[in-house]
């Protein structure tokens, strides 16, 4: 299809979600699924979304897409015609991949291409940010980051991302619990027990800090290992969060039994994906046998190496 092509990364979050919003630095790898987004010159503004079979509108009082639209439009002010976007979504929703920060970085990417607007990738994830106000009320602004960006990063809200060196390609398993979730209504939920709890909430964000930045070192030293073990520890604080369920913790279960050297829920929670560190092709391929009995759907990645592969229906990207 001739028009401006856009392409929004999905994202899966190594240590740090929730706690992120509260300040704390989080690390996330950019996957190569993700969302292409075509612009091109139409009558009226619209977007179609496959393979969901959705066509919005911009509207401001609209279901949330419509509205998302009409907040990325009005990123351009001088733009003289209206667009057409074409979306395909190669990620599941409400899984904790960064889905709609995908779909927003890649609407974002085309509608510049449309109307001429040279942008950065970094540049383009901050302004996205918009659109994922639509959907998630106050987000760190992680997802659309890593969405634009891609890599491994830290990020820490209101500074943006920074590229993290890694000595080692990291073979990652991700497996969906198979219901989806809300980020929005798990992020308020995390609110609530803070607004409860404050001390305890806070020892847990000051904790996962603590973790990232162990995180960060073993990756630069190609540690997989040592890695793992802070993925675990994550896993646990998110459990005392109160995040976690029991599917997932059964996929986290399973995959450390498969050989996993670390596997903890990824994203939100409160249902969505899980995602396991493996220390080679082979164990990932071990883990992802054993995790596709229990799962949903399941892929792997390598992070630094070569592009996913996948065993459900959805295509790479
Ligand atoms: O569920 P996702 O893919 O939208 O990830 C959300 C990450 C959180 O840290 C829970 C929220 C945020 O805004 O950073």
């Amino acid at each position: 299809m001739s028009g401006f092509l856009g392409r929004g990364r999905g994202k899966v979050i190594l240590l740090g979600e929730h706690s992120v919003v509260y300040g704390r630095p989080a690390l996330a790898a950019g996957l190569e699924r993700g969302v292409r987004a075509t612009a091109s010159s139409a009558e009226e503004d619209a977007m179609a979304l496959t393979p969901w079979d959705v066509r919005v509108t911009p509207a401001q009082d609209d279901a949330p897409l419509g509205r998302a639209l009409f907040a990325a439009l009005s990123l351009y002010a001088e733009r003289g015609a209206p667009a057409a976007l074409d979306v395909e979504v190669g990620l599941p929703g409400g899984a904790g991949l960064g889905c709609s920060a995908a779909i927003g970085v890649a609407v974002i990417e085309a509608l510049d291409g449309r109307y001429g607007v040279a942008r950065t990738a970094s540049e383009r994830g901050a302004v996205s940010l918009a659109w994922e106000k639509v959907f998630h009320g106050s987000p760190s602004g992680v997802d659309n980051a890593v969405a634009a960006v891609g890599g491994v990063v830290r990020f820490v809200r209101g500074e943006g991302v920074t590229p993290v060196a890694f000595g080692r390609p990291l073979p990652l398993v991700v497996a969906h619990s198979g219901t989806a979730s809300s980020t929005k209504v798990v992020v308020d939920g995390v609110r609530d027990r803070w607004t409860a709890d404050r001390p305890k909430m806070e020892r847990i964000f000051d904790a996962i800090a603590g973790l990232v930045d162990a995180a960060e070192k073993a990756l630069a030293a190609g540690d997989l290992e040592a890695l793992g073990a802070r993925m675990n520890d994550n896993q646990r604080e998110l459990e005392a969060m109160g995040v976690s369920t029991p599917a997932l913790e059964a996929l986290v279960g399973d995959a450390r039994e498969a050989g996993a050297l670390g596997a903890k829920l990824t994203g939100a929670g409160g249902g969505g994906c899980m995602v396991a560190l493996a220390a080679d092709a082979a164990a990932a391929a071990r883990i992802e046998a054993r995790l596709s009995t229990r799962a949903s759907m399941t892929f792997t990645t390598t992070v630094g190496g070569s592009a996913d592969r996948s065993d459900d229906a959805g295509d790479d990207r």
